[in-house]
């Protein structure tokens, strides 16, 4: 690909346990401000990390890290050829500006020079408890390669709160640019497994500290802006944002649900962003499930389809069809018996009985029609807003694996919170096709 050699690509596991222990350090309460690491030199998982670290802070090839929201592709941002590197290796469009992680306000502080103190309580304040990015100035003379911000004056600075993500930029001692460590248009990853299959070969380095916790990226603030705005949904809510002194007017500053439009958007929309292979169909909140003929109508060459679930669709064993629930807590009694219709399942699933586990495995039927036989694979993610977010992109992936010819995608209602408003902005992004009520 683009007569570039393919790099040897290693997956090194490091579980958070086994690396040593941060400490803040003396006269600071919290890790955020500053923090020392004593590291467990006897073990294989610190010795993975200190390679990477070591990579992150020399080499001009990105190395792959997990944070609490989705894994990052992580390059020294005070160096032109290391950023570059990032947008090599993504095959991303240079004009989309990179986040900045940082392992505590000392290091940040020693980037903004002396007037950081606005700074403070932001990120002192209760926002701190979520995944936030915070857009900044950024000073005159910073240590910030250009190529960072894309041409702005400011950058987006976060301060991952995942151990791994601390330790490796704590002991690479440099500020770290790191978008989604995804190809560019793919969902972003959640898991070390989605990096590798996207990057294999473009990067040399996967830092494995398993699932992310979060699922969906963080909530991005420009404070400068009056009023603040987010510009991104994420897990931090707007309540946490305007709990902070100075940001009590924050405002939505992307669009949501109404500005995006109402009508059914047609297939093959030129802008794709955490996109899977396969169309997504997303049925927003209000709108029925599909019926059996709507699936069927995107039957394609593969003969199988996908379907997301999440609050109220349920998979009917014995008609096919996709019903919904009325209420929010988990069925156990609407078990229809009723008889075989023409394309009844061969293969019974007992997705009825409660709410399935988050991130629940794949189930595929058998769907026999009148001429021809195809399959549904189907993913239940469960009710649960944050399982929903956890599992959301690891499910398009895990269909785009499976090769199906469209993913049906049961929405949520964006007013149930910030994580849902996260989950369905990024849906719609990923949507080719959107069902509205
Ligand atoms: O959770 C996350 O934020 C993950 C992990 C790896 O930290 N990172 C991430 O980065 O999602 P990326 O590059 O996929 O998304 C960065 C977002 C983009 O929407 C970008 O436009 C915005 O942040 N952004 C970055 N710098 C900005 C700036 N100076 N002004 C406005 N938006 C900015
Ligand atoms: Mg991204």
């Amino acid at each position: 690909m683009n007569g570039e050699p393919r790099l040897s690509t290693a997956t090194l596991p490091v579980d958070g346990r086994n690396i040593g222990t941060l400490k803040a350090t003396p006269n600071e309460t919290d890790l955020l401000d500053s923090f020392s690491i004593s590291f467990d030199e006897s073990t294989p998982d610190t010795a993975n990390l200190l390679k990477a670290a070591e990579q992150l802070k020399n080499s001009d090839i990105p190395v792959a890290f997990p944070t609490e929201t989705v894994y990052g592709l992580g390059a020294d941002a005070t160096r032109s050829a290391a950023v570059n590197g990032i947008y090599k290796a993504k095959q991303r469009p240079s004009d989309n500006p990179l986040i900045v992680h940082f392992a505590s306000l000392e290091q940040l502080r020693k980037l903004l020079g002396p007037d950081s103190d606005p700074m403070h309580s932001h990120l002192k304040g209760h926002a701190t408890d979520g995944p936030l990015t915070i857009i900044l100035s950024n000073p005159t003379n910073s240590l910030l390669a250009p190529e960072v911000t894309a041409g702005l004056g400011t950058f987006g600075a976060r301060i991952p709160r995942n151990i791994l993500a601390l330790a490796l930029i704590k002991q690479a001692d440099v500020p770290v640019a790191a978008p989604s460590a995804n190809a560019s248009t793919k969902p972003s990853p959640t898991a070390a497994e989605h990096v590798a299959y996207d990057l294999d070969g473009r990067i040399e380095t996967i830092i494995d500290g398993g699932p992310c916790d979060v699922g969906v990226e963080s909530t991005v603030v420009d404070g400068l802006s009056n009023p603040p705005l987010v510009l991104r949904p994420g897990g931090v809510s707007m309540e946490q944002l305007r709990s902070c002194p100075g940001w009590e007017a924050t405002q939505v500053g992307y669009k949501n649900a109404a500005e995006q439009g109402s009508q059914p958007k047609a297939p093959g929309m030129k802008y794709r962003h955490y996109s899977p292979k396969a169309p997504v169909i997303l049925y927003e909140i209000g709108k029925a499930a599909p019926t059996l003929s709507e699936l069927r109508d995107h039957v394609g060459p593969q003969k199988k389809l996908g379907v997301v679930t999440t609050k109220r669709w349920r998979v009917n064993p014995s008609s096919t069809e996709i019903n919904e629930q009325t209420s929010t807590s988990p069925d156990k009694t609407k078990h229809s018996e009723r008889a075989n219709h023409e394309e009844g399942f061969a293969g019974m699933l007992q997705s009825l009985h409660g709410t399935p586990d988050p991130g629940a495995a794949m189930q595929i039927h058998q769907v026999q029609g009148t001429h021809s036989t195809w399959q549904l694979a189907e993913i239940p993610l469960g009710s649960n807003i944050a399982s929903i977010a956890r599992g959301i992109f690891a499910a398009l992936r895990e269909l785009d694996r499976e090769q199906v010819d469209a993913i049906f995608v049961e929405g949520i209602d964006d007013l149930e919170g910030d994580t849902a408003a996260a989950v369905m902005n990024r849906l719609r992004k990923a949507a080719e096709i959107k069902v509205v009520g």
